[in-house]
């Protein structure tokens, strides 16, 4: 349908709706949760808190959710009260829902949003794994398999991707980003937002670039917390991945929760009109973060909950997730006089143009439970889901020790190795952690022959030493250990702010313990946010250190293939792990300072911790070497409207066939504002076979060597810069080049 044909039909659909009609558009609703024991009240954010800290088992907190019903508001959708819907999981009820907003007046299809984040019934690692694999070729498998799986659940809108630089490892939320890199963050937008709206079989999808804007820089890393940062910064580090959506045509961004510089997100017309619409141009609707528009009374901001629908709206809030502030006051604002209903018309407007542009109207849901069954969890989509895990895994440290070849008896220690639910991760809530293949399982089905995989628990993220005796018995009599050590799915995500980064209860205590015993072994972290490992890396006894993130459905297949070796590991860490979590917010790309860190004492630095990081951004090895030679600029003269390029030799000295990726970063040696010290501008992965040398090439405009001034204007101005490629934002071969 063309622009115009779109505008035409909602004109007339405009016409016959009533106001509660176009209020409904703006109404997104969840399923109401009943409990059905008289004179008991379902709190499952109370429920949920008590199982965080430990006090019910799972197995409790499902109990409880037993004894409770869903009201899915079926009444309210016939009545064309609600336009959107979010956060149903299951594809019966989905498709009651669906059915119903059909059976309204109008006859208006419903968007049904879910926070497809990873993969909806087959689980991808979390995003902050898949971004280390530096592959936006990955992003764009998941987004296929995500999509073909949600659409033939009745899904049409998704809530991601989550598009959010995240620079401190405290804020639970990095586990959903793509972590530090703006560059990084904005290739992965657009290759996951373009896979999206692909229409290759499974029909374009839409899809939600959030939080807006700069809910990464939560102060203190403290989930929703205030953000206080200048407007050149929100230009130069969280905007850039929302631009790249929003160029990419993104259908819906999502306004954040916290209060950017005094004003909560979701009630900001500087930010979500001057901004998002007039300066960037997207031409998509604005959903709120869940409940966010009422929350402006608690932030201060609106006197109480009309106030907030009023000053959301007017704001560019188009929609209303889960307050029901729209619904229940904006009627009665137009009656008083105090809301111009064209307002509404223009928020119901954006959300009926995008149910006409997805063709929503004319092809309607068929619910199929035996074709679902075939989709989702398909063998096909779980391969697809092993092949990208392993190229996720960080590989840390290795003495020597990995791949794993030769042993007859290994042991696998921690209760996390045989973790489903922690394997599976955050932000997995569509998926199902039952199929979820633990380590313990994975390292059974794929040891080679004559290898006996044992296990016992031994130890916990809890406090509790109970197994460590057995555990190290056991030890002393194993060929090879695996221990696995870090955080549950609850330790990171949403409000999973933690203030310590070392490893929780006494995991650290047992692995120092393990550490003394003569066997080779490895640690693998099962974990969202970079922890403070030291005692681990710097302990003689751990040969090696595997980061495995949460990879979710494939995790033991996927930590099979690296540890074994079928697959060598080639993933680059998207943050900074810092030594203590006092360093936090710790980037490689931060502004020079007068005095950088060195040994002399009045230099820039903390006294009881390394000036380095525990582990650099782009950091990662591989079961191979690779040696960087000949860094050379090509281009005679770079001029401002020119182009730099530049090339590389890379040659694989190990023995084994391996992945390397290969980092480009420029520091701009004098500038009008201070710059970075590095900034990341381009990547290529490259496949090398033992003794194999290739030449990496590499261009960019010299309107990519600019910035954002004090007063937000882009500038590129002439000068020397450095120029480093290598391995990491540490490591890597230099040299100047100059900007005319
Ligand atoms: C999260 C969003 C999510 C929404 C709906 C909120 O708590 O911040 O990212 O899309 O819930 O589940």
């Amino acid at each position: 349908m063309t622009r115009k044909e779109i505008e035409q039909r909602v004109d007339a659909l405009m016409e016959q709706m009533t106001l509660e009609e176009k209020i409904g558009q703006i109404n997104q609703a969840s399923p109401a949760t009943v409990c059905t024991l008289p004179g008991v009240e379902a709190d499952i954010d109370s429920w949920v808190t008590e199982m965080m800290e430990g006090k019910i088992s799972e197995q409790k907190f499902q109990e409880r959710l037993a004894m409770c019903e869903e009201n899915l508001r079926l009444d309210e959708l016939e009545a064309g009260e609600i336009g959107c819907f979010v956060n149903l999981y299951d594809d019966a009820k989905l498709a009651q829902v669906i059915a119903a907003s059909k059976k309204s007046r109008l006859q208006i299809p419903l968007l049904v949003g879910v926070d497809v984040i990873r993969g909806y019934r087959t689980i991808f690692p979390t995003p902050l794994a898949m971004a280390a694999a530096w592959d936006p070729k990955l992003h764009r498998k998941l987004v296929k398999t995500a999509k073909k799986e949600a659409i033939v659940s009745g899904v049409n809108w998704v809530l991601g991707p989550m598009l959010d630089v995240a620079r401190d490892g405290r804020w639970g939320r990095i586990v959903e980003s793509p972590g530090e890199d703006p560059y990084l963050a904005s290739v992965i937008a657009k290759e996951m937002v373009e896979e999206y709206h692909a229409d290759n079989g499974d029909g374009p999808m839409i899809c939600t670039a959030k939080h807006f804007a700069a809910y990464g820089a939560a102060s203190g890393g403290q989930d929703y917390n205030t953000v206080s940062i200048s407007m050149q910064q929100l230009y130069e580090t969280y905007l850039p991945p929302f631009r790249a959506a929003v160029d990419a045509g993104v259908d819906c961004v999502m306004s954040a929760f916290h209060d950017l510089n005094g004003i909560p997100c979701v009630c900001d017309k500087e930010l979500l009109t001057d901004l998002l619409r007039d300066e960037m141009g997207f031409q998509g609707f604005v959903v709120s973060d869940a409940e966010a528009v009422k929350q402006c009374v608690s932030h201060g901001i609106s006197g109480d909950e009309a106030e907030a629908a009023k000053m959301s709206l007017l704001a560019g809030n188009d929609v209303d997730m889960t307050s029901y502030d729209y619904r229940n006051y904006l009627k009665k604002l137009v009656e008083d006089g105090q809301l111009e209903e064209e307002v509404i018309h223009t928020a119901a407007r954006r959300v009926l143009e995008k149910k006409l542009e997805y063709g929503l109207f004319d092809k309607e849901y068929v619910y199929d439970p035996e074709k679902i069954r075939k989709i989702v969890l398909s063998e096909e989509h779980r391969a697809i889901a092993r092949e990208v895990a392993r190229q996720t895994i960080v590989l840390l440290k290795n003495e020597d020790v990995l791949p794993v070849r030769e042993k007859k008896r290994i042991l696998v220690i921690g209760e996390l190795a045989d973790d489903k639910e922690a394997l599976t991760g955050p932000w997995a809530f569509t998926g199902d952690s039952g199929k979820t293949v633990t380590i313990v399982e994975g390292l059974q089905k794929n040891a080679p022959e004559g290898t006996e995989i044992s296990y016992v628990k031994g130890f916990g993220v809890h406090d509790s030493r109970e197994g460590f005796a057995e555990a190290l018995e056991k030890a002393e009599n194993a060929d090879f250990i695996v221990a696995v050590a870090g955080e549950t799915a609850f330790m990171s995500g949403e409000a999973a702010s933690r203030a310590d980064l070392h490893l929780s209860g006494a995991q650290e205590e047992f692995l120092l313990k393990l550490a003394g015993i003569d066997v080779p072994k490895a640690v693998l972290l099962v974990n969202g946010r970079p922890l403070a490992i030291g005692c681990l890396k710097e302990n003689v006894g751990i040969g090696a250190i595997l980061e495995t993130w949460h990879l979710g459905t494939e995790s033991g297949n996927a930590v099979a293939d690296v540890l074994f070796g079928a697959y060598n590991p080639s993933a680059k860490l998207t943050v900074t792990f810092a030594n203590e979590a006092g360093q936090e917010p710790m980037y490689y790309n931060h502004p020079n300072t007068g005095k950088p860190g060195g040994s002399f004492r009045f230099t820039s630095k903390y006294q009881d911790v390394p000036i380095e990081p525990l582990y650099p951004f782009g950091y990662g090895l591989s079961y191979t070497t690779f040696q960087y030679s000949e860094l050379e600029v090509l281009t005679p003269e770079i001029r401002l409207d020119s182009e730099l390029n530049c090339r590389v030799k890379v040659k694989n000295t190990g023995d084994c066939f391996g992945e390397e990726i290969v980092q480009l970063y420029i520091h701009d040696k004098v500038a009008g504002c201070v710059r970075p010290v590095k900034e990341l501008k381009r990547f290529m992965k490259i496949a090398l076979q033992p003794g194999e040398q290739k030449e990496c090439e590499f261009s960019l405009s010299a309107a990519e060597l600019g910035y954002y001034d004090r007063s937000c204007n882009y500038v590129v101005e002439p000068g020397t810069f450095d120029l480093y490629i290598g391995p990491d934002s540490r490591e890597g071969l230099h040299m100047e080049f100059e900007l005319k």
